[in-house]
């Protein structure tokens, strides 16, 4: 059986671990790709990568390049290009240049990789995802972006530590655009199949909500050089994975919704049905109302940085 071809945009932080955790689940062979300017970093990550698979025990090949003739007809792309945080910068202070920079990744992959599922993970993520979206003119199923398993991924993490149990058992959603108006759904979190309100008082609940949203700020506090790439690494490969092995795994993913929600034609975070073709499923719940304006907040803040972002496209 042909192996995938994975093609990963942006060899730095997040797409170089993304690489290593795409390879370890032996998900396909993974194609780094970054500008010419880096010379031959890719190639030499991808070469450290393809040296540790006989320690670790994968067999998946890696490459790195400049040039994207050798990620022609990838099966997954993911984009990791562009700029990333740093202390004080909000994701959306990264919009005008990581739009250019999206725009011109997105050429280049619509007629090198035109079967592609194609996975954004640049900042800020909706309106980069909207732009892969614009460029690429694949079908909206095959343009997706990574946030929600990330920030879902952080908000199961707090809620673990809190009650010192595995945080294999807890389950969480989450919808809305991938910044301060993240849409935590109480009424889908749960742990151990118990509703988390039954074990976390309310106003704690309020804090661990706060704290995922800050979550991207508080490790580019910590970090002070950058911002965060394991967690969004993994998140991406789960995504990549859902793809490439078909698995119809039911996540947060950034997808284009008309009718859906009545969100009118915007990438927005909402929970899909993720398998071989990208998105097969959109899944609207049915929201209370408290939820219902949270969410209405947040495609709004997703509509306004489009707007900005088309205003600064046609400067
Ligand atoms: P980084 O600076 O470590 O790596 C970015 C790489 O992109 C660099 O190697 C750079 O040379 C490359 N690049 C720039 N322009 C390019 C182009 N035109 N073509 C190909 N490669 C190009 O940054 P890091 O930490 O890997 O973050 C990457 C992006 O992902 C940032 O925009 C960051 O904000 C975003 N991000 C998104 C997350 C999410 O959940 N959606 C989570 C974490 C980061
Ligand atoms: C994060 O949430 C920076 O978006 C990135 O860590």
């Amino acid at each position: 059986m042909r192996r995938a071809k994975i093609t990963i945009i942006g060899a730095g932080n997040v797409g170089a671990t993304c690489a290593h955790w795409c390879a370890a689940a032996e998900l396909g062979d993974v194609i780094l790709l970054d500008v010419p300017q880096t010379e031959n970093m890719p190639k030499g990550k991808a070469l450290d990568l393809m040296q540790a698979s006989p320690i670790m025990g994968y067999d998946s090949a890696l490459s790195g390049t400049n040039d994207y003739a050798d990620t022609a007809n990838s099966d997954v792309v993911v984009i990791t290009a562009g700029i990333a945080r740093k202390p004080g910068m909000s994701r959306d202070d990264l919009l005008s240049t990581n739009a250019k920079i999206v725009s011109s990744v997105a050429e280049q992959v619509k007629t090198s990789s035109p079967n592609a599922v194609v996975i954004v993970v640049s900042n800020p993520l909706d309106a980069m995802v909207q732009r892969a979206f614009q460029v690429l003119g694949f079908p909206s199923h095959r343009v997706i972006g990574q946030a929600g398993v990330l920030d879902t991924a952080r908000f199961r993490a707090f809620i673990a530590m809190e009650l010192g149990v595995s945080v294999e058992d807890v389950s969480a959603m989450l919808m809305g655009g991938h910044g301060d108006t993240m849409v935590p759904i109480a009424s889908c979190t749960s742990v151990g199949g118990i509703p988390v309100s039954q074990l976390i008082p309310d106003a704690r609940m309020a804090e661990i909500v706060q704290r995922t949203r800050d979550g991207g700020a508080e490790i580019v506090s910590l970090l002070k050089t950058g911002s965060a790439y394991y967690a969004p690494a993994a998140a991406t490969a789960q995504m990549v994975e859902a793809i490439v092995r078909d698995k119809k795994r039911l996540i947060p993913v950034a997808a284009l919704c008309d009718k859906e929600y009545s969100v009118g034609g915007y990438y927005v975070g909402v929970p899909v049905i993720l398998g071989s073709k990208g998105v097969e499923k959109i899944i609207e719940l049915s929201l209370n109302s408290s939820e219902q304006a949270a969410f209405q907040k947040s495609v709004d803040a997703v509509k306004s940085l489009v707007a900005t972002m088309e205003t600064l496209l046609k400067g």
